[in-house]
């Protein structure tokens, strides 16, 4: 049975206030699911408040990134060290923004990966492909080249400690979401490609949806066989919208 896991990607949004006030709205509604992991991941200027709040609750919080460096001189750089003393315990890396707009790479996102479970963080790697790619058929091809970089050199129990999350990036932000067959489609693809590294790893491993998951939609995509929750960018924003999709799990 695999682990199910709903992710708020909060983004570049929320003041300490904002933030609080939004955990507030999750913690006072039906945010709970027995059947589903819940974690957010606020800015990190919020992370030390959102810790304080989510203390002893059922939901988890994740950083939105990290560096692939220990300690030392990296100007404007975060550590896995100083995201778990901040109460951190997931951490999403490679995510399509940071690869479009910092340029980051898979091998980059495999030294983070690897930096974070050392740490003792769980990694969500985010892999997808853009329109462009999508409609040359290269789909395959690129996600299939991420899923071998960004996870190049793991053993199997390193593999059983991460998170994919598959996230087209046509579909981030854009409103348009992948249907649950175009998706699932993928998760398959992603799952026989990790068949290569580990099979045990691939049977275990979540594979989150992301891009324009609502409370609307959640219930299509969670229902297909290989999508084990969802990474929320938008839809998280909003504490009603968030819990439907908790509860579509
Ligand atoms: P979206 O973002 O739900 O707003 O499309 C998803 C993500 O970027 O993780």
């Amino acid at each position: 049975m695999r682990r199910t896991i709903i992710a708020g990607n909060w983004k570049m949004n929320g003041t300490i206030g904002e933030t609080e006030s939004l955990i507030r709205g999750l913690l006072a509604g039906k945010s709970d699911n027995p059947k589903a992991t819940v974690m957010v991941a606020p800015p990190y200027t919020a992370l030390f408040p959102a810790s304080k709040l989510l203390e002893g609750s059922h939901i988890a919080l994740g950083a939105q990134d990290m560096s692939e460096h220990e300690v030392g001189a990296y100007t404007a750089e975060i550590s896995a060290q100083m995201l778990l003393t901040v109460g951190v315990s997931y951490v999403i890396l490679g995510h399509s923004e940071r690869r479009q707009y910092h340029a980051e790479t898979d091998s980059l996102v495999n030294a983070k990966t690897k930096r974070a479970l050392d740490a003792g963080l769980t990694p969500v790697v985010c892999i997808g492909e853009t329109l462009e790619q999508r409609e040359a058929g290269k789909t395959e091809a690129v996600v299939g080249a991420q899923v071998d970089g960004t996870l190049k050199g793991f053993t199997p129990d390193q593999l059983a400690k991460i998170v994919i999350a598959y996230e087209p990036v046509w579909a981030i932000g854009t409103g348009k979401t992948a249907t649950p067959e175009m998706a699932e489609a993928v998760h398959v693809f992603v799952r026989r490609k990790l068949a290569a590294l580990d099979s045990k790893a691939a049977e275990t491993m979540p594979i989150l949806y992301g891009g324009s998951m609502k409370a609307a939609n959640a219930s299509g995509l969670l229902g297909q066989p290989n999508i084990d929750g969802g990474l929320v960018g938008g839809a998280s924003l909003k504490a009603d919208e968030f819990i439907g999709i908790i509860n579509a799990v």
